[in-house]
């Protein structure tokens, strides 16, 4: 078998079969295939596309590319989400005691990601001490003994997905549904759950713009995971401004603390809902949704939520004591109100801007050396569909640096569009694909 010639089969737009995808992948992975061969081909596929069986194939290959986690030692189901990302997002920090609250097993490889807030492991690690550079050996029995456990990705995870993203990212070939969709669900079938919830972003502030591309791209996630053997389910949700109020990383665990005790934003508390109830019943701790969503409303009413994400956040070498008093938290030196320049409805947000505020700021990474500051950023208290007087704040800045601050706030306020026109209310979930 040669490259060239599985390149120009998909540059005349024929199927490629599975031995062939796997040929191409093992050997990119020992670096027998250059870069500039992989180049052509992601130019190819993002021309032609890829059906349903070469993209699971695909996933298959880079999946098995390095280790595949075997989580059989953990009893009963475990269950993964994936967030397609987006700004504001903290979902696993409310989302995963919750579920780990009413027994559903959580074993989490998360990253710290570029862009404009930190990954999940950046947010966790404004607690003091805590700690994700954990064994797997440690990872495992902290699950088995609490319910969650989340440890930063292991360059063995799907090595082949690491080398061809990062060349996609610099041969723009990134925006494929195939690709993506595969790159995806690699790393998550490879993390060794039984269960896959996905919580897929639109708009603005994702990565897919429209609600039919993330439609798309949550089916054929679905499928592959389904044709893999696990219990896959897509939430669509929107993200055509942030999620929440918070935006920056200690901020966000504010938020996420908040929720947990059930004073959280109504969108972000919904989400959490919904991503929980689905992770609730493909863990076999409730028989329908409505059941799942009483167990949940429960957790939070009667502090076990809560005391969850204390007992993981210990568990892992951080200070519980900074989730029942979050003003212990990271705080920035300076802060100050953003004030709306008119009168009016918030007609849209864009929502990729704010993000690119808190990147400014320094809430962020902008390369994989940056440092981030955890405790930058935004807290919004004006959201699409409110009215705002000429005058009162739409958001307050936290910042450590006046420069920055005074940048970070001149672009926010071109972020916020403001009508006399009341904007046409959407539904916050948009689609659920099981
Ligand atoms: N996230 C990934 O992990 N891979 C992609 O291709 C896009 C987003």
């Amino acid at each position: 078998m040669r490259m060239y010639d599985l390149i120009m089969k998909k540059r005349n737009n024929e199927t490629l079969t599975e031995e062939e995808i796997r040929f191409m992948i093992d050997n990119y992975t020992k670096g027998n295939i250059p870069d500039y061969q992989m180049s052509a081909f992601t130019m190819a596929v993002y021309f032609n596309k890829m059906n349903a069986d070469e993209t699971l194939a695909l996933t298959m290959a880079m999946a098995e590319s390095g280790d595949m986690l075997d989580l059989s030692s953990i009893s009963g189901i475990k269950v993964d989400k994936h967030s397609t990302g987006g700004v504001g997002d903290k979902t696993s920090l409310a989302l995963i005691p919750m579920v780990a609250a009413l027994g559903v097993c959580t074993a989490k490889m998360s990253g710290r990601g570029l862009g404009h807030t930190g990954g999940t492991i950046d947010k966790l690690e404004s607690f003091d001490g805590f700690n994700t550079a954990i064994s797997t050996e440690q990872f495992i029995n902290q699950v088995n003994r609490i319910g969650i456990a989340i440890m930063g990705q292991t360059a063995d995870i799907a090595p082949a997905d690491k080398k061809l993203y990062a060349l996609r990212d610099v041969t723009a070939t990134v925006d494929n549904m195939s690709l993506i969709a595969s790159s995806i669900m690699s790393k998550k079938l490879a993390a060794g759950a039984d269960a896959i919830v996905l919580d897929v972003k639109c708009g603005s502030g994702a990565f897919m713009k429209s609600e039919e591309d993330a439609i798309a791209l949550a089916k054929e996630m679905v499928t592959i995971g389904t044709g893999a053997g696990r219990k896959t389910t897509a939430i669509i949700s929107d993200m055509d401004q942030p999620l929440g109020n918070a935006i920056g990383n200690a901020l966000e665990v504010k938020e996420a603390i908040d929720t947990l005790k059930g004073h959280g934003p109504k969108d972000f508390s919904e989400l959490c809902m919904t991503l929980g109830a689905h992770m609730v019943v493909a863990g076999n701790k409730a028989a329908t949704l409505e059941e799942a969503t009483d167990q949940l409303k429960e957790v939070i009413s009667n502090g076990k939520a809560l005391d969850k994400l204390a007992e993981f956040i210990q568990a892992q070498g951080g200070n519980p004591e900074q989730v029942y008093h979050p003003e212990l938290l990271p705080c920035a030196s300076l802060c100050e109100e953003i004030l709306a320049e008119e009168e009016g409805y918030i007609y849209s947000v864009q929502c990729d801007e704010i993000g690119i505020c808190s990147l400014i700021l320094g809430g962020g990474r902008e390369t994989k050396e940056s440092i981030i500051d955890l405790s930058v950023g935004f807290i919004l208290h004006k959201k699409k569909g409110d009215f705002v007087s000429k005058g009162e704040s739409l958001a307050t800045v936290y910042a450590n640096d006046s420069d920055k601050l005074i940048q970070a706030k001149t672009r926010f306020l071109k972020a916020y569009h403001i009508s006399s026109k009341q904007p046409i209310a959407t539904p916050f979930i948009k689609a659920i694909i099981s």
